[in-house]
């Protein structure tokens, strides 16, 4: 496309989009292709990319394998609302990776999945509050967004909503934690585990690890109140590890969600769990007054369930995970030397498939250490890659096993040239 025809495609996007935009990423920014660890917008820019479609684009994009199960899929036909094989290959798979995982239910969105993670939660304990955490995310739903990001630090446990639209009464049900203070948690549940249906926790929280400890606590404190842990997997899962953070970390949760890699591009999420929760999906087990109502029109979508099984024998391979590691690795150790080097304050924080730089003199452990940081340093730095050909979210540098030190190499010299810029 000449630049003539992308013009008209912004201006189209002004006209027809609130924002210009689908709400997820800067409007000046419309991406035409992908492929492997690679995008070019609509100007024929082409960037490192390390947005990867905001993770799902684990193995890169338009992988040849991935590829050709999606189309194969799609030549036989794209939704059926019945089960299909696929679908069931692709929750056999789930329940094989992950551990907490007895059995699966599919929905089309990670938001969708925590939505009833929280709801089968509430229905096994017939209790109505969930506990979550300053900073932690669970998508777009009144409950989750509480405290995801707000802009002072609130008052502990009090949630403060982080959107328009949502109801009062909804603060009342929420409960907000500080993340990696295991002891702030063991209070709120103790006093409040009459009234607690769940405990809703990012294991690894945006880019934040949990410190040593922090989840083995959580799970003993949500075990010793009879209160569901849940996980939301949905960036972890099979991204830290074949069975997410809960395989990684070496903490089972009760139930978990996962999205983003298990569609392999495709809208497709699950929640998944023990059994005797997962049953409240079926009335037959449950009975009327405690069965969870949960249908959706592309619930276990063939295409997404093909390009999914897809993605996971990629993934499944010798050397995937090692590669993954290494590529995030050896990325973070330049980018804090080279910052370190220029004499800038900043923490690289995340695990090496996932991870941001934070430009603050702290360690960052919970959401108010993020808050810490420099904001603006960070945009500029950002906007600087951008103009330097690295794509990547506000916070985030998602890696991909299509990443090659090719990839690695012009990422460094850009970091370099984007440092030099800042500091000059
Ligand atoms: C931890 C986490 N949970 C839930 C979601 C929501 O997923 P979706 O965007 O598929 O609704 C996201 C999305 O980024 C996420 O990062």
């Amino acid at each position: 496309m000449d630049d003539t025809t992308a013009t008209d495609v912004y201006a189209t996007a002004r006209r027809v989009l609130p924002g210009g935009t689908f709400g997820n990423f800067p409007a000046e920014v419309v991406i035409r292709e992908g492929r492997g660890g690679r995008v070019w917008d609509e100007e024929g820019r082409e960037y490192v990319d390390y947005l990867l479609g905001s993770g799902p684009m684990l193995v890169g994009h338009a992988h040849p394998e991935v590829t050709a199960a999606a189309q194969a899929q799609i030549a036989k036909g794209t939704t059926f609302f019945a089960n299909n094989r696929l679908g069931i290959e692709l929750a056999e798979a789930i329940v094989e990776a992950v551990p907490c995982a007895e059995q699966v239910r599919f929905v089309s969105s990670g938001s969708e999945a925590d939505l009833y993670a929280m709801r089968a939660a509430r229905a096994f304990t017939r209790r109505d509050k969930i506990l979550k955490f300053e900073g932690g995310y669970h998508g777009m739903s009144d409950y989750s967004l509480m405290s995801l990001a707000p802009p002072r630090s609130g008052n502990f446990p009090l949630p403060l909503p982080d959107s328009a639209g949502i109801p009062k009464s909804v603060r009342d049900e929420v409960i907000i934690a500080p993340f990696n203070d295991a002891d702030a948690v063991a209070d709120l549940v103790r006093e409040h585990r009459d009234e607690l249906a769940g405990v809703i926790v990012e294991p690894f929280q945006r880019i934040i690890p949990p410190l040593p400890g922090f989840l083995a606590a959580l799970r003993k404190i949500t075990a010793a109140n009879g209160v569901p842990l849940i996980f939301d997997e949905v960036v972890t899962g099979f991204r830290l590890a074949y069975g997410g953070a809960q395989e990684y970390y070496g903490v089972v949760p009760d139930l978990c969600t996962l999205g983003k890699v298990i569609g392999g591009g495709f809208p497709l999420a699950a929640i998944a769990g023990k059994a005797e929760i997962m049953a409240h999906f079926d009335k037959s087990q449950v009975g009327d007054a405690n069965f969870l109502v949960q249908i959706g029109t592309l619930s276990g979508n063939p295409v997404a369930a093909a390009a999914g099984l897809a993605t996971l024998a990629v993934l499944r391979r010798p050397g995937a995970y090692e590669q993954l590691h290494a590529t995030g690795r050896e990325l973070m150790a330049a980018l804090g030397g080279l910052l370190k080097a220029a004499g800038i304050a900043a923490q690289i924080s995340g695990e090496p498939p996932l991870f941001d730089v934070v430009f603050s003199a702290e360690p960052v452990r919970d959401y108010r250490g993020t808050l810490a940081g420099d904001a603006g340093l960070l945009r500029r730095f950002n906007a600087l890659l951008r103009e330097r050909g690295i794509l990547k979210g506000e916070s985030k540098y998602y890696i991909s096993l299509a990443h090659t030190p090719e990839d690695v190499r012009f990422t460094i010299e850009a970091w370099q040239s984007a440092i030099k810029a800042l500091t000059a």
